[in-house]
């Protein structure tokens, strides 16, 4: 049996990254124009990046993210005549499990959308640099890498029989793909409870990785998946767009189950500020009526509430 680690924090910086090959890089989206997505919403660009790295120098656990160092220059600093010019760190998920998947210690992986702005006709506006850069590496390149970081977003470190809820939007769902694995699967600590994935996408062809959550379910009686695919299906409530909120509602009976009975409610994924709506609809639920910053930090001060949202 493989020992969880202790989460080490910043191992790597800007002046002495590591240095990590290009395994894969994998399309999880259809290509521009062949989605669901309408052509004036511009296209959805959702990649599964892994890369080899070695474990006993980059120890990373799941739940922690690493920073990537785009190459180049940031023009705006260059224009600004900065004595350092190079682009800022962007922050990721890692999206395996703390020992690589099939506890192999090889590798680290990553789901990243090309965070692009479309303008009314779909066309690209802009580019984020990043995420365009990760989207296109090609087998074999070199990557550089600060962390690993964050020591927050942690799976229990020990022996847990409650239930959890992963609550994921778009990319949300990277560090979750990796949880559900080690929970599941690589079983470093002995998890009894029922584990639900609640996943929110526009469309139904972004939610990634759709088979081998099934795969998981159909291995994992305690393992469910639920999704929320906002343009497509409507909620019971308003009609409205359906969100991981209203699948959260529809759940009350097993949320209230998970707070009541000490388990943990993970949240990741953008827009910033969505896990508000979230964590509102779990106090709805549980009865309370006072401040909403109070019961979320209640749910965090016990162990029961954690909140990566970008
Ligand atoms: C803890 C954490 C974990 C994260 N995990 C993930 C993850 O797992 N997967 C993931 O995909 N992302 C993740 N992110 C987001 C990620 O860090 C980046 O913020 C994201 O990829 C955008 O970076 P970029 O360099 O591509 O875009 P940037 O270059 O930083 O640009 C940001 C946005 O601005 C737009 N833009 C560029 N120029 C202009 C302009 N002149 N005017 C207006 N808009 C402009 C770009 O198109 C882009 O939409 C995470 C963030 C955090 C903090
Ligand atoms: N991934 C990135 O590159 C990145 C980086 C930085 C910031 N962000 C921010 O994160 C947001 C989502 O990014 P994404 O592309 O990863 O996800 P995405 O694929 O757009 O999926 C997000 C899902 O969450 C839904 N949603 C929107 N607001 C919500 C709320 N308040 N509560 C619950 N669900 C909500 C969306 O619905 P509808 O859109 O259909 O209404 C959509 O179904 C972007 O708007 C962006 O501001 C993303």
């Amino acid at each position: 049996m493989k020992e969880i680690r202790e989460p080490k924090i910043n191992l790597f910086k800007k002046s002495n990254p590591y240095r990590a090959k290009v395994l894969k890089n994998i399309q999880l989206t259809p290509d521009p124009g062949k989605g669901k997505r309408p052509k004036k919403e511009g296209f959805a660009s959702i990649h599964r990046i892994i890369l080899e790295i070695d474990h006993g120098q980059f120890p990373y656990v799941v739940g922690q993210s690493a920073g990537v160092i785009p190459p180049g220059e940031d023009p705006e600093k260059v224009a600004k005549g900065s004595e350092n010019t190079g682009h800022s760190i962007r922050l990721y998920s890692i999206s395996s499990p703390s020992h690589s998947i099939g506890m192999k210690e090889d590798s680290v992986e990553f789901i990243i959308k090309r965070d692009n702005v479309y303008d009314e006709a779909g066309e690209i506006r802009f580019s984020g640099v990043a995420s365009n850069y990760m989207c296109s590496l090609k087998e074999g390149e070199e990557i550089l890498l600060t962390g690993p970081s964050g020591k927050n977003f942690l799976l229990p470190a020990s022996d847990f029989s409650a239930d959890i809820a992963f609550c994921a939007t778009g990319t949300g769902i990277a560090p979750f793909f990796g949880m559900s694995i080690e929970l599941l699967e690589h079983k470093l600590i002995n998890f009894t409870g029922n584990l639900y994935l609640i996943y929110g996408a526009p469309y139904s062809d972004e939610i990634v990785l759709q088979n081998e959550f099934e795969e998981l379910q159909k291995k994992h009686s305690n393992f469910h998946f639920i999704t929320a695919i906002s343009r497509e299906e409507k909620n019971s409530f308003d009609g409205g767009r359906m969100y991981i909120g209203h699948r959260i509602r529809e759940l009350s009976g097993i949320m209230k189950q998970i707070i009541s009975g000490n388990g943990r409610v993970y949240i990741c994924g953008g827009p910033k500020g969505m896990e508000r709506g979230v964590i509102q609809e779990i106090q709805k639920l549980m009865d309370d009526a006072g401040d909403p910053k109070e019961f979320e930090e209640h749910l965090k001060s016990r162990g029961q509430l954690f909140v990566e949202t970008y």
